[in-house]
């Protein structure tokens, strides 16, 4: 007997061979023939029952969304949509599925809406797309490890709570277990975080980065991978309060190593999954230009997905600074007819995402990366550039996303770094031991993060970032 994976029969030349396989029934018809899925691929296993000589009690037990183990026989199947099918010899209920139940959920076989689907989030991952998109972001994330275990990278895993607030990379979640009713207070009547269960204010974290900062300046090249938290009210398709973010960090490696560090490392993950989650992404590129159909045609995707990839994976990225980005959105078509929401006037600007999208899919056409960006819309911890305006930033903005990494040459030089904290109060105190890594042995250093769910977006071609996440985390929504 052997026992396999459905997407290993399907592949199978091991005709006449006793097959033994469990998985979950998508559809049955005819009182023939299961469609029989186990989460190992897209597409079902069919399994032809012999009805005449099957007990009727255990036929009428055969619906959508039971469990079920079949024991059979391989053959070349006689349909023409499928190369093989089994016969089956033995059929047991594992799990029963009510169908008058099933019926009131996304299991039954009908079209649902991705907002449908998420509301039953815990049944969603039985569905053709979310699994489609659940096997290929595993498979990007083990890609992730590949590329960086391969060039002897080490992965570090920095605290999820942290005490100190200083990135100011978004709002904070507190971390307490304070009495919320009664909490201890101080005399000014603040709360007395002393008495706190670490002694001192914390929060999950937004960021690894200051940490993984202190593991480069040892270990030399080092990533994170994990989850970062942030509680701002964005209700966006591009926006988490519990995202993914990987965090590379490098020592002795300036802006323009972080940059292409940064392009070969997206460049690699694309093209490991396009070689090993064939199936999926064509079924998803399909899904999207069904999807764009019901769009008008200003909305439509130029490429499909396949095609997109493809593109990302053989064109250099662009590389603009953010002073040139800033001349090309002053002169563009929506700023001077006022179709941005945020005009452009002048150097300085923050860059909205509908700027970020114009210079992506507008103007460039092509992954853009943008660079030294004014100091003072920019965190702390930027290396100044030697104008005393810009600092050693990059962006990377795609299609369809916007920002999808966010890195930096690290201010490696104690005193301007100490003079940038004190210019937005941040007490030295607080980062005493991020100052020391500058006091002892300090070296040109960079890294950058990406959103793990942005990377899944891209390549999955998912419209909302909600659909790539098992269970997301967004205002107003924890239910699972
Ligand atoms: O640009 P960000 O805020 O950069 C940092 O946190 C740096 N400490 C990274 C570093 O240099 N090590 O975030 C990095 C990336 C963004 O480019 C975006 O892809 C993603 O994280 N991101 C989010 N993804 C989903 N939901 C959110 N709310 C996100 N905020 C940022
Ligand atoms: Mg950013």
């Amino acid at each position: 007997m052997i026992q396999a994976k459905i997407a290993e029969i399907l592949e199978s030349d091991q005709f006449l061979q006793e097959h033994h396989v469990k998985g979950w029934v998508r559809s049955f018809r005819s009182n023939r023939f299961i469609a029989l899925n186990d989460g190992s691929g897209l597409k079902n296993l069919q399994c032809v029952i012999d009805f005449e000589n099957t007990d009727e009690e255990i036929i009428k037990r055969i619906n959508v969304g039971a469990a079920i183990s079949v024991k059979g026989t391989l053959k070349e199947s006689q349909g023409s949509q499928q190369r093989v099918e089994i016969e089956v010899n033995e059929i047991e209920i594992l799990g029963d599925a009510n169908p008058e139940e099933v019926k009131l959920t996304i299991l039954s076989p009908k079209k649902h809406s991705m907002e449908k689907l998420r509301e039953q989030a815990h049944l969603r991952v039985r569905t053709n797309t979310f699994g489609a998109v659940m096997r290929v972001r595993s498979r990007l994330s083990f890609a992730v490890h590949k590329y960086f275990q391969d060039r002897n990278f080490y992965y570090v895993n920095t605290p999820i709570i942290t005490g100190s607030d200083a990135e100011g990379a978004g709002e904070m979640f507190k971390v307490t277990n304070l009495d919320l009713k009664n909490p201890p207070k101080n005399e000014d009547g603040s709360i007395n975080y002393k008495e706190d269960f670490f002694g001192k204010e914390t929060n999950l974290t937004v960021s690894g980065q200051l940490e993984a900062e202190t593991f480069a300046l040892g270990l030399g090249q080092v990533y994170t991978f994990g989850p970062t938290f942030r509680a701002e009210n964005s209700n966006t398709s591009r926006h988490l309060a519990e995202f993914w973010m990987i965090e590379p960090e490098v020592a002795f490696c300036d802006l323009d190593g972080n940059m292409d560090l940064a392009e070969d490392f997206i460049k690699f993950v694309l093209k490991y999954v396009l070689e090993n989650c064939k199936e999926d992404l064509e079924f998803l590129a399909e899904r999207q230009e069904n999807e764009d159909k019901l769009k008008p045609k200003a909305e439509r995707s130029e490429m499909t997905l396949l095609e997109k990839l493809n593109f990302v994976l053989d064109n250099n990225f662009k590389r603009v600074s953010y002073t040139e980005a800033i001349e090309i959105l002053k002169n563009s078509k929506p700023n001077k007819k006022k179709k941005f929401n945020y005009i452009i006037e002048e150097w300085g600007a923050d860059l909205q995402s509908e700027h970020e999208r114009y210079l992506v899919e507008k103007h460039f056409k092509c992954p853009v990366i943008l660079f030294d960006y004014p100091a003072n819309i920019k965190a702390f911890y930027m290396r100044l550039n030697e104008d005393g305006k810009t600092v050693r930033a990059m962006d990377i903005l795609f299609p369809g996303i916007g920002e999808i990494v966010g890195g930096s040459q690290r201010e490696e030089r104690l005193d301007v770094l100490k003079e940038k904290m004190a210019e937005l109060n941040i007490p030295e105190e607080e980062l005493w031991w991020y100052l020391d890594t500058r006091k002892f042995g300090t070296c040109v250093h960079s890294g950058f993060g990406l959103g793990f769910e942005r990377l899944v977006q891209f390549t999955t071609g998912m419209g909302n970032i909600r659909d790539v996440i098992p269970f997301p985390r967004t205002p107003q929504n924890a239910e699972f």
